[in-house]
């Protein structure tokens, strides 16, 4: 019979095993980054053997704070010791009445003085998964709070309102992650911002996020932002989900929508992710200049096309590397620039919401409209639209837009199926009207079926400005069945 001495060192050794197994894991993961792998294991080993040997000296319920230095044992821990910064403990006022930005900032210069010896990325700070609370509090602030230079991360800002004062800066951000006096080659890395309203008061934008590495922005709620609710430039990673962003704070059909402006994220980085966000109210709701990001689950109404507003913007022309997933798009619509390397997928179009091709050097390749509900006004407005006031489209390559399904709208697509009966010698199929890109035919299949006893002869003799034509030598009461695809490549 197994003592409880022996019991709880069992739970001890299982406990460490798990954490060994997990900062292998860790560390493994870095291995891409061979320079720092080695630096990093010979790290991850001391804080394992740190951990082992606190474990071993001390009793059998293990302190919560792993990352304290040096290591207490469980009896000493105390509020103090723990890393978790509470605002109104700075001085912070939680009524939103006195300005808190001093306080706020002491509150994270608090956080940031973790121990120094973990570490993240090179040169960033492990901060060991600090918290400062908001404690539920309104936070009326002058200044944007700027997370302090030197490289930091893991860390946690949540659970509060922050309110930009009448005098704040127009160009500024309430939470500003754009320090960059870091040794590393990103500024922040792990940083999360949670349960927060922001509201910016009409004065600047909500948060941005400068040359940081997986940064997260969960369950955000930013309102009254003049310039960009999120601005996300350089650094990758930056990962938008379960968030609500408006302009003007509003659940659609709002007098001043013409108004509206600003926009609600602007991705000016590389492998970011929007996902289950929604944006209420803004001149452009997505606008995008990197590659490689996602947005998925979004559900833009932030102001119609018609009063001249856009769901989301591709404006990275010829390097789009843009998936649009699972999105609604709310009476305002896609546009992107030259794309090349865009899938939108799964998505609906409501009230004769649309997507715009926009030609700039003429490049329209990779692109897969595919499996979107489009549902419009019978308006004849098309689903899918070219824009070519700079020049038409050259390089088209591998663009599918097809099975669609479109009610009150114009249907679109590279691919298109046709048939036509007649008695005589010729059968003209015009694909104009459904066809995408203008005198476009790659491929064509067709077949001619004639009842009785006749074999006439027949052959394809045009497909110029998208209208096929087939002749027989004689005349004859046939159908003709024709498939067209504008593909090139595929
Ligand atoms: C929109 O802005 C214009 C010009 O600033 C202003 O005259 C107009 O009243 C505004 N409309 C609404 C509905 O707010
Ligand atoms: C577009 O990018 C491709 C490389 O992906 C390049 O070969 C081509 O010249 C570019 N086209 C234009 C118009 O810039
Ligand atoms: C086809 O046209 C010819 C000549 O006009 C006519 O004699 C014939 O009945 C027509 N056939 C059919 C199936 O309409
Ligand atoms: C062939 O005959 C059937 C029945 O008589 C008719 O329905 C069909 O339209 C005819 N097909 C053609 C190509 O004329």
């Amino acid at each position: 019979m197994e003592t409880k001495m022996q019991r709880n060192a069992l739970v001890l050794s299982l406990q460490v095993c798990f954490l060994i197994i997990f900062l292998t894991h860790v560390s493994g993961e870095n291995s891409r980054f061979d320079d720092h792998f080695h630096d990093q294991k010979r790290k991850m080993q001391a804080f394992k053997s740190s951990l082992i040997r606190r474990e071993l000296a001390s009793s059998p319920s293990p302190s919560p704070s792993y990352y304290s230095s040096p290591a207490p044992s469980p009896q000493t821990v105390t509020v103090d010791s723990t890393r978790v910064f509470e605002a109104t403990s700075f001085g912070a006022d939680p009524s939103g009445k006195l300005d808190s930005a001093e306080a706020l900032e002491k509150a994270i210069a608090a956080a940031f003085q973790g121990p120094k010896e973990w570490f993240l990325m090179d040169g960033i700070t492990n901060l060991g998964g600090a918290q400062i609370r908001l404690q539920g509090g309104i936070y009326k602030i002058s200044q944007p709070l700027k997370l302090p230079a030197g490289g930091a991360g893991n860390l946690m800002i949540t659970g509060g309102t922050l309110l930009a004062s009448d005098d704040f800066p127009t160009d500024g951000y309430l939470i500003d992650l754009s320090s960059s006096s870091s040794s590393s080659s990103y500024n922040y890395e792990y940083i999360t911002l949670k349960d927060l309203m922001l509201d910016c008061n009409y004065r600047g934008g909500g948060i941005s996020v400068i040359n940081s590495l997986r940064t997260s922005i969960d369950n955000c709620y930013i309102a009254h932002f003049n310039t960009n609710g999120i601005l996300v430039q350089k650094g990758h990673e930056t990962y938008i989900r379960n968030s609500f962003l408006g302009q003007h704070i509003t659940a659609g059909a709002n007098p001043g929508e013409r108004n509206f402006s600003g926009t609600a994220i602007n991705l000016m980085g590389n492998d970011n992710a929007v996902t289950d966000v929604v944006i209420f109210s803004a001149a452009i709701g997505i606008m995008v200049s990197g590659q490689g990001n996602t947005i998925s689950g979004v559900h833009c109404y932030n102001k119609a096309t018609g009063f001249g507003g856009t769901g989301i913007y591709l404006k990275l022309p010829n390097l789009t590397q843009t998936r649009i997933l699972n999105c609604y798009l709310d009476y305002t619509g896609i546009v992107a620039e030259d794309p090349n390397q865009l899938t939108i997928t799964n998505s609906f179009f409501l009230g004769d919401a649309y997507i715009v091709l926009k030609s700039i050097n003429g490049v329209a390749k990779g692109i897969t409209i595919v499996d979107n509900i489009f549902s419009g006004s019978n308006k004849g407005i098309d689903i899918v639209q070219l824009e070519q006031s700079s020049g038409p489209f050259k390089e088209i390559d591998q663009v599918v837009v097809d099975r669609n399904n479109v009610q009150g709208m114009n249907m679109r697509a590279t691919i298109a199926k046709e048939s036509v009966q007649g008695n005589g010698t010729s059968w003209i199929v015009d694909f104009s009207p459904i066809l995408l890109f203008p005198d476009l035919i790659n491929h064509v299949q067709y077949s001619l079926s004639v009842n009785g006893t006749l074999f006439p002869n027949y052959a394809l003799r045009s497909v110029s400005e998208n209208r096929v034509v087939i002749e027989s030598d004689v005349a004859v009461a046939a159908k003709v069945f024709v498939s067209v695809n504008q593909a090139v490549t595929i």
